[in-house]
Order: structure tokens, then sequence, then C-alpha cells
């Protein structure tokens, strides 16, 4: 099944509900601006690069639908839409990138008639997905260099099929792996408050048949004082020009605990995801969520006092230091960090 699917006869978007999984099946075919922001801001489609396809179909789509009668009134109308869609996340960087290649489309085309735009940015899309596959399998094949048969791997979050066009990032070496008879012994992160990692990859590697063992985020210590873990692997949503890695909230903690273990902490991500224009992690966006999901969501009744002030940041950044490597599609980075 891939992760995000374009309809072209049907102009929609089709995506499994990341929301109603491990449980249930649920597909959505999305076809208006308003539908892709929500699936995005809800999670229904999440995960760095599923984030940067999935917007590089929206814009497509949504460039299907604009009615205007010039280029300019085009473009206008449709940049607002991109503008828009822009603002539903703002830690993956995947996502602006995904749409600035898109709007540059639609910029070297500039006068020329609206249909030939359309096919433009349609290639651009369908380029863009198939780019993210072809990155996920070169981080796979890069991160396995790395790594002996019977490792024990930790993750954090999800940063798998789910989460990308194919195999994931941190979990593509995990795969192809198993497909060359590893015999890794996987562990995940519950990954409080949104669970992807119990949902989601415990779900995903489970299925595939791969040996994983799920555990609450706070058990890291104990697991990693416990010699089980010989590397840590995660994805990463936003990685600044130093270095300093944004991901789910909860990663730092894993580099903290595993740099005091003496444990490798791997970040695996395309380039697409490193953000040179960003000197530090302290100004990458983190985004705030509602509190909710800290107080109620999952549980059958609220289990916190009515009123109480939640703090809910989506993200943490992991300080450059605690990085033993950063493993991209292009090569394997080492500190001093330059890309
Ligand atoms: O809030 P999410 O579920 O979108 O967060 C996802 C992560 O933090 C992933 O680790 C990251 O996007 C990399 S996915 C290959």
């Amino acid at each position: 099944m891939e992760t995000v699917a374009l309809d072209d006869a049907a102009k929609q978007i089709v995506i499994i509900d990341q929301t109603k999984l491990p449980n249930e099946r649920r597909m959505l075919r999305l076809c208006s601006l308003e539908e892709f922001y929500t699936a995005i801001y809800l999670l229904q489609v999440r995960g760095a690069p599923a984030i940067g396809v999935f917007a590089a179909f929206a814009a497509y789509l949504d460039a299907c639908s604009v009615s205007a009668d010039s280029f300019e009134d085009f473009f206008k109308k449709w940049s607002e839409d991109m503008d828009h869609l822009n603002s539903s996340r703002p830690t993956a960087v995947n996502l602006s990138w995904a749409l600035s290649r898109m709007r540059k489309v639609v910029e070297d085309h500039a006068n020329e008639p609206i249909p030939k735009i359309l096919n433009a940015l349609k290639d651009e899309a369908l380029l863009i997905r198939r780019q993210d596959e072809e990155s996920c399998r070169a981080i796979g094949e890069n991160a396995l260099t790395l790594l002996k048969p019977g490792y024990g791997l930790l993750t954090h979050c999800n940063a798998s099929q789910l989460a990308t066009s194919r195999y994931g990032t941190a979990t593509a070496a995990m795969y192809l792996g198993h497909e060359r008879g590893y015999d890794f012994h996987i562990y995940c992160d519950e990954t409080r408050p949104l669970l992807q990692g119990a949902r989601l990859t415990a779900f995903e590697l489970a299925e595939a048949g791969l040996d994983v063992t799920l555990q609450c985020d706070n058990m890291v210590a104990s697991l990693m004082a416990s010699g089980k873990i010989d590397a840590a692997l995660v994805g990463c949503d936003r990685v600044a020009a130093n270095g300093d890695t944004a991901n789910k909230i909860g990663t730092s903690v894993v580099a903290t605990v595993a740099k005091h273990y003496g444990i490798p902490f791997y970040v695996c991500g395309p380039m697409s995801t490193i953000d040179t224009s960003i000197a530090t992690g302290a100004d990458i966006p983190i985004e705030q969520r509602d509190g909710e999901e800290v107080t109620t969501m999952w549980y059958s009744s609220r289990m916190a006092p009515s009123g109480i002030k939640v703090y809910n940041p989506a993200f943490d950044v992991t300080d450059h230091s605690l990085i033993t490597a950063i493993i991209t599609d292009r090569g394997i980075y080492y500190p001093p960090f330059s890309f």
C-alpha cells in the first residue's frame, strides 16, 4: 500500500488515516484545500517526507481546481492557497521544501497555458515521490554499513514506511537488514502523547515480520543500561546547518541517555530535511499542540484535572554534540557537521 497516492482521474489524494491505526484501516480520499490542510494538521498523514509528498500532490490538485482568467490571477490564487497549506505544521521542513519546488515549476512556466503548467506540476509531484523512495533506500544502505547482525536497535516515534513513500528513514536499514538475515532486535518507544511508536512503528515492523518489542518512553535508560541496545536510529523533521536536529518530542532524551551509556545515536533523513538556511536548532520553529492530546486522548475518560495547564511541544531539538552521525541519502556525515 502506498502511504500517499495520487488518483489523478478522480483528482484525489488517497491516504490511510494514520490516526485510526492499528485498529482500523480507513482510507481517505481528499480533494479540497481544507481537506489537505486538515489531514496534515490532524496527523492523518504525517512524518516529514510523507508530508512533503502529500503537499506536492496537494499543490498539483489545488492548481487543477483554481479558476482564473490569466496567469497572474492563477498564480495569485494558487500562491495564497499554498501559503495556507504551508501553515498547517511548522517544524518539518519538507512541507515548505516541497511547496517551494512546486512554486518554482510554476515560475519556470510563467505565462504558458495553464494545462501545460498543470502537467509540469503533476510531473514534479510524482518526481518528489519517486525521489523520496530512492532516498530512503539509499539511507538504508548507508545505515546498514554501521550495523552488525544480531544488533539491538532502538527507535523513537515513527520514521518508517508510513512516514515516507517507502522503507522509512530510521527503519530503512531494519527492513533491508531483515531481508538479508541480520536478525535485528528492534525496540520502539511508544512515543507519548500521540503514540506513533506504539500505534504505527510497532504495527508496521511486526507486520513485516521483524522482531519488535514495545516500551514506554521512560524506560529508555533502563533498557540502555541492560546492554540490549547497540545503536539508536531516529528520523528527523529539520536539521540545522550545525547538525542540531528537530525530531519528535523525547528524541533528545534518547540521545542524552545514549551518550551516557556510550551507545551510538544516529539521525537518519534525506537531504531535503537538512535546512542549511537555519544556523542552529534555536531557530527551528517548534509546534505546540493542544493539551487535550496529553490529558484526554487515548483514555476512556479524562485522566488529568480539568483545566490543568499542559506543556505539549510536538518536537524537541537534539544538540549536535549528542549525535554520532547523520545518515542521509548522499552519505554519512560525522561531527563537525557540514552539509
Ligand atoms: O508528529 P509526527 O508524527 O509527524 O512526527 C514525526 C517524526 O518526528 C518523525 O521522526 C520524522 O518526521 C521523520 S519521518 C521519516
